[in-house]
């Protein structure tokens, strides 16, 4: 990153979705609503589901040795993890520690960190300043959500919006004309705090009979107000960063928003002058995991060829806070 001492590439990319689907149809069985909406309304056509007993971590475990295994690398030789997560397995050990431990990643620290669906873009960010630095060779940062475990299906306004993933990347130094990350940008918006949340759980509402009989251990959402941010931010945020880099859209190759809703994704690339070709949806297939959409989203690209080294990539994130960020990188895999 152009503010670090040493410039950061992404070594590896791999990304895990359970195998079990929630098809459109499945929902319409459960809550009043249609294939037809949700399509519309989302573009969104199925989600990976987990089953019983599998967590955040195991899933950000079956993502980091894939991206390991690409970067060449042996968990021995992270030095750091970061996990953007909105649902670790407990509210505390940290998710981080758990995966640590289960990758036998011994020597390296690390923790969560809480933004919502910017959880890879800030995730990404903090991992690269740790390589940058000189801190650590070798940094593994993960965007990672089993949503599932905090959706009212009885609740048809978000239950058709999400589903479970994870997504990893190892970063490590790059040599002067290898392509690496180059900037980013980032912001928080604290007033938009109650827009999206989950109610009870924390400290303002431990859980109680009460609070479980009145399903505050769902997200709850003003789907409106998250929509007009959503859009208006990731234009803005996407210029702030290039224009400091003195581009323009056009000279992007591709840009990665994170995947919520396809109507999202779409009117942010129109303002920016996109067009279609260069921006990457697959959300049809996978739902919004939260902070694994933008992995999820680089390795469908990169597996079907439209993402190649050297290319010049925008990546652009919105989520509950609020929470904003955006990243400029040349592709280096
Ligand atoms: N099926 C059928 N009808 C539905 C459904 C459903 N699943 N959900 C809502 N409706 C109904 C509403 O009840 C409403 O009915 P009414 O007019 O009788 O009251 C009608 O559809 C329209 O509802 P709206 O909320 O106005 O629909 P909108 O076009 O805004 O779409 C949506 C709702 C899809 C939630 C949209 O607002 C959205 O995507 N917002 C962004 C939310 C988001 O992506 N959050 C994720 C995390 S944050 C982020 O990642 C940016």
């Amino acid at each position: 990153m152009v503010r670090g001492l040493r410039r950061v590439k992404i070594a590896g990319l791999s990304t895990y979705v359970p195998p079990r689907l929630l098809t459109n149809a499945d929902l319409e069985r459960m809550v009043d609503t249609s294939d037809e909406w949700i399509l519309q309304r989302t573009g969104i056509r199925e989600r990976h589901i987990v089953d019983e007993g599998m967590a955040t971590s195991d899933m950000a475990k079956e993502a980091s040795l894939g991206a390991l295994r690409q970067a060449g690398l042996a968990p021995d030789d992270i030095g750091f993890i970061v996990v953007g997560t909105t649902t670790p397995d407990m509210i505390f050990p940290s998710t981080a520690c758990l995966l640590q431990d289960k990758l036998g990643a011994r020597h390296a620290w690390g923790f969560d960190l809480g933004a919502a669906c910017s959880g890879f873009t800030y995730a990404l960010t903090t991992g690269a300043q740790m390589v940058a630095n000189g801190a650590h060779d070798y940094a593994l940062v993960i965007g990672a959500d089993t949503m599932s475990s905090i959706i009212d299906y009885q609740d048809r306004t978000t239950c058709v919006l999400f589903g479970d993933g994870a997504g990893a990347v190892v970063l490590a130094p790059a040599d002067d004309e290898e392509p690496a990350l180059i900037d980013f940008a980032h912001e928080v918006d604290g007033s938009g705090g109650m827009a999206l949340c989950m109610p009870a759980g924390g400290s303002r509402l431990p859980a109680t009979h009460d609070t479980v009989e009145k399903r505050l251990h769902y997200v709850k959402q003003d789907g409106q107000t998250v929509f007009r941010f959503a859009v208006r931010k990731t234009e803005e945020i996407s210029r702030r960063l290039l224009q400091r880099n003195g581009l323009q859209p056009s000279e992007i190759d591709l840009f990665v928003s994170h995947q919520a809703n396809r109507r999202i994704i779409t009117a942010a690339a129109e303002r920016l002058g996109l067009p279609e070709s260069k921006v990457v949806i697959n959300l049809d297939r996978f739902g919004n995991t939260t902070g694994a959409t933008i992995p999820l989203a680089l390795a469908d690209a990169a597996a079907d060829g439209r993402l190649r080294r050297g290319d010049l990539v925008l990546l652009a994130s919105v989520g509950a806070g609020f929470t904003v960020g955006s990243i400029l990188l040349k592709w280096s895999l």
